[in-house]
C-alpha cells in the first residue's frame, strides 16, 4: 500500500503542531492561553482524522504482517484516547489528576506506536 507524500506531509505537520502546542500548554499551565489552546484543539482534530485515514488505508493491505496490524490498531486506540482525555481536561472544572496525566502520557504512547508502525511498514517493503 502506497501512502501519498501529501498524507505524509499532513501527518508530520499535524503531529508537530499538536505536540508543540500541547507541550506549551503543559509548560505554561492554567489558565491556558486561548490562542495556543484553540490551535491545539484544531490541529489535534485534524491530525487525528489524517492518522485514522492513513491507518485505515494501511489496514487494507492484505500482505500486512499481523504484528503491523496490531501496532496500527494500537496507534489508533492511543490517539482516540488522547482526543477523549484532552476533551475532558478542558471540559472538566476540577480535572482529575489521572485524566490529566493520561493526557500527558497517551499522546506519547500513540507517537511511539506510530513510529514502530512506520518502521514495520518500511521493513516489510
Ligand atoms: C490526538 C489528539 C491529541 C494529541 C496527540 C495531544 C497531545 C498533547 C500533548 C503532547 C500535550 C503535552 C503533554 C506533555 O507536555 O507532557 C498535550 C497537552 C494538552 N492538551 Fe492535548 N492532545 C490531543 C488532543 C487534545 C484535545 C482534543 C484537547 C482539548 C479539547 C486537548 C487539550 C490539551 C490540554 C488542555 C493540554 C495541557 C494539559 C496540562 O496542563 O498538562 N488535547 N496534548
Amino acid at each position: 500500500m502506497n501512502i501519498s507524500s501529501t498524507k505524509i506531509i499532513l501527518n508530520l505537520f499535524g503531529l508537530l503542531l499538536t505536540f508543540v502546542t500541547g507541550v506549551i500548554l503543559t509548560k505554561t499551565g492554567k489558565p491556558y492561553n486561548v490562542v495556543i489552546q484553540t490551535l491545539h484543539k484544531l490541529s489535534s482534530i485534524g491530525f487525528f482524522i489524517i492518522v485514522i485515514v492513513t491507518c485505515i488505508s494501511l489496514l487494507k493491505d492484505r500482505n500486512l504482517l499481523t504484528i503491523s496490524q496490531i501496532f496500527i490498531f494500537l496507534t489508533m486506540i492511543f490517539f482516540a484516547l488522547s482526543i477523549i482525555s484532552g476533551g475532558l481536561v478542558l471540559a472538566l472544572k476540577n480535572v482529575n489528576i489521572y485524566i490529566l496525566y493520561s493526557h500527558r502520557i497517551l499522546p506519547f504512547l500513540g507517537l511511539t506506536f506510530g513510529i514502530i508502525t512506520c518502521i514495520l511498514t518500511i521493513i516489510k517493503k
